[in-house]
C-alpha cells in the first residue's frame, strides 16, 4: 500500500532533536536560545510589509502558475548582475522558474530529471554527506537509488564526485551541491564547478546547485553554478551554454525572510520549461502579493549587504569568544558554525540542560552508512546557526563557552 522506497526518510533531524531534548530537564532560570533551525530572525526588510499589502484584492483570484512578468525579470536581472552573466544568458519566460521557497524546488527537480532507469539500470541521486533534507526526500519519491558523498574536514568539505565509481557516475541522474554549504560553509571555487559540470556532461545528469546562502559571506561572493559554465563556455551565450545546469536561489536567508516562501531556479531551458510545465500540473502558484514583495526585493540590494554586515559582527563575536577552540574557523559563507565537540550528540544535551541551547548534533545531518567516513563526516560535529540579533549571539556564546569549556 504504502511507497516503499519512503522507507528511507525515517529519521528526520529535528524529530530526532525533539527525542533527545524534550525529555531532558530545562536549565536552571536561563531563557532558551535556539540556534538549531537555520532560520534567520533578523528584522523583515521595510520593502516587505508595504508590497505584500498593497493589493490584497489579488486574493480573490488564483495565482499564476509561474510568478509575473516583472518577477521572472527581476530575477534573471539579479543573477546577471550577481554574477557578470551576459545579457542573452537567461530569456526569464522560459529559464526562470517561480519556487514557494527553494526546498519544494530541490525536491520536485527529481520528478523532473530523474528517468525510470538509466543506462538499463536504477538511476542514482549524488548527494553531500552531511547534506540538507530535501535532497533524500527528492530522491526517495523518484525512486532512484540515494548515493552520499562524503563531505569531511580530510577533503575541505567538498564532496568529490569525480572519484565516485564509474559504474555508479554511469546511472546517475541527478547530483545536488550546496555552496556555501549547509553545514559547514565551505564555498566550492570557480575550478570546482566548471570541473563538476564537465563531469555532468560527460555522464549526461543534472546538476542542482544549491545557492540559498550565496548572499551570505565573509570576504568575498561566493561564485556561482551559471558563472562556472560561463566559464566553460568562454562566455557566449547560445543555450547548449547552460547545459545540465539549474540553480536554486532563496529569499530566505538573502532578505531574512523565510516566512514568505519565495525562491526561484534558472538554468538549462530543457529542463526548466519541462519543470514550468509540471508545475502546471500540480503545483500552488506563488501569492500575487508574495510576487510583489519579491520582485521588490530582488532589485533592492541595501539590505542584502546590511543583513551581510550582521552575520560578520556575530562571526566576529563568535570568534573572539571561541577564540580557536572546538576546531572554530570563520565559514567563507552561510551563518553556521560546525563546531568540532567530540561528540555531537552529548554535547547538544549538555548545552540544552546546563544553557538553555539549542543546537543540532552534526550526526542528524548525515547519512551513516556504519564506516569510518561517514560517522566522522557528522558524530564529532554540532551545528549552531548563528540567526539571532548580536546580544543574543554574544550571550549564546558566552553560554556556549562557560558549560562546555574546552
Ligand atoms: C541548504 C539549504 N537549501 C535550501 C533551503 C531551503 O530554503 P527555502 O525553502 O526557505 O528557500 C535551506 C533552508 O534552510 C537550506 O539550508
Amino acid at each position: 500500500m504504502l511507497n516503499s522506497n519512503l522507507e528511507i526518510l525515517s529519521d528526520y533531524p529535528f524529530q530526532r532533536l525533539r527525542a533527545l531534548l524534550d525529555s531532558q530537564p530545562a536549565s536552571h532560570g536561563l531563557a532558551p536560545i535556539n540556534l538549531s533551525v537555520g532560520e534567520p530572525q533578523h528584522p523583515l526588510p521595510d520593502i516587505v510589509p508595504a508590497a505584500l499589502t498593497r493589493d490584497l484584492s489579488a486574493l480573490s483570484r488564483y495565482p499564476t502558475a509561474n510568478g509575473s512578468p516583472a518577477f521572472r525579470a527581476a530575477c534573471a536581472d539579479w543573477l546577471k548582475r550577481r554574477y557578470a552573466l551576459p545579457d542573452a544568458l537567461l530569456d526569464p519566460e522560459r529559464q526562470i522558474v517561480a519556487l514557494n521557497g527553494t526546498r519544494e524546488g530541490l525536491y520536485m527537480l527529481a520528478q523532473v530529471v530523474v528517468p525510470p532507469q538509466k543506462n538499463g539500470q536504477r538511476p542514482a541521486v549524488l548527494m553531500p554527506n552531511p547534506f540538507y533534507q530535501a535532497y533524500i526526500g527528492a530522491t526517495a519519491a523518484s525512486g532512484a537509488e540515494a548515493v552520499f558523498v562524503p563531505a569531511s574536514a580530510e577533503n575541505g568539505f567538498l564532496p568529490d564526485f569525480a572519484g565516485v565509481a564509474p559504474e555508479i557516475l554511469a546511472r546517475t541522474a541527478l547530483v545536488y551541491l550546496c555552496s556555501p554549504a549547509n553545514p559547514q560553509g565551505t564555498v566550492a571555487s570557480l575550478d570546482y564547478l566548471t570541473r563538476l559540470i564537465e563531469l555532468a556532461r560527460h555522464y549526461d545528469f543534472v546538476i542542482a546547485f544549491d545557492e540559498c546562502y550565496a548572499e551570505i559571506y565573509d570576504a568575498a561572493p561566493p561564485p556561482g553554478g551559471l558563472e562556472a559554465a560561463m566559464a566553460l563556455s568562454g562566455g557566449r551565450a547560445g543555450e547548449a551554454a547552460l547545459n545540465n545546469v539549474v540553480v536554486f536561489h532563496s529569499l530566505s536567508k538573502r532578505s531574512s525572510a523565510p516566512g514568505l516562501r519565495s525562491g526561484f531556479c534558472a538554468g538549462d531551458a530543457r529542463i526548466t520549461q519541462e519543470f514550468i510545465k509540471l508545475r502546471n500540473y500540480g503545483c500552488a502558484g506563488m501569492m500575487m502579493p508574495v510576487v510583489e514583495a519579491s520582485t521588490a526585493l530582488w532589485r533592492e540590494e541595501s539590505h542584502v549587504a546590511a543583513n551581510r554586515a550582521l552575520y560578520r559582527e556575530k562571526f566576529d563575536i563568535a570568534q573572539s569568544i571561541l577564540g580557536n577552540r572546538f576546531g572554530f574557523y570563520r565559514p567563507a559563507g552561510g551563518f553556521y558554525l560546525w563546531l568540532d565537540v567530540g561528540d555531537g550528540e552529548a554535547a547538544a544535551v549538555k548545552l540544552w540542560r546546563e544553557a538553555g541551547l539549542r543546537t543540532l548534533p552534526g550526526a542528524y545531518l548525515v547519512r551513516d552508512g556504519g564506516d569510518a567516513v561517514s560517522a566522522a563526516a557528522g558524530k564529532p560535529y554540532l551545528r549552531v546557526a548563528l540567526v539571532c540579533e548580536l546580544e543574543q549571539t554574544r550571550e549564546a556564546m558566552q553560554r556556549f563557552s562557560k558549560v562546555l569549556g574546552g
